[in-house]
């Protein structure tokens, strides 16, 4: 499995323990950046860098921080395709895969202590999507994606 993960500087030194942490597990990532939380950056940038990279396939998944994981999700919910789980306990981090076949999730530096942190990128990567009725109501959300994609042109 490889991951793809991204930050602001708010989200910067969580991204970091999420990095050591994955490979300590011997878990594939790679790091879309940015490298300091002294630098104040847009998280726009990094949220879609990620959404791209989980697209194109060169990831398996994304995670992505920054402060409350709200920007950058939002970044990267508008790459067609993605569906970024803010989250911030373990309950929902499962069920955002198992219900809602979440392809990224994102977290909050400012919200959430490590140990939370890693417990919730746990319980997301090792849940599995459920699919049946679930199925259906994901390939809704694609539908919804592509009306109004079209609509734009
Ligand atoms: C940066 O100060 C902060 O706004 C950002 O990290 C994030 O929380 C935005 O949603």
């Amino acid at each position: 499995m490889k991951i793809g993960l991204a930050s602001d500087h708010g989200g910067y030194n969580l991204k970091t323990e999420i990095i050591n942490y994955l490979k300590e597990k011997n878990i594939e990532v790679v790091d879309f950046g940015t490298n300091s939380d002294k630098e104040s950056v847009d998280y726009p940038i990094y949220g879609e860098k990620v959404a791209n990279a989980v697209i194109n396939k060169d990831v398996d998944y994304g995670i992505v921080c920054c402060g409350t994981g709200i920007g950058i999700s939002l970044a990267a919910n508008k790459v067609p395709g993605i569906r970024c789980a803010v989250v911030s306990d373990v309950f929902s981090a499962k069920m955002s895969k198992a219900h809602n076949n979440a392809n990224m999730l994102s977290l909050g530096e400012r919200v959430l202590g490590k140990g939370l942190a890693l417990e919730i990128v746990d319980a997301w990567l090792s849940a599995d999507f459920e699919g049946d009725r679930h199925l259906k109501r994901v390939n809704m959300l694609s539908e919804i994606e592509y009306k109004y994609t079209k609509e734009e042109k």
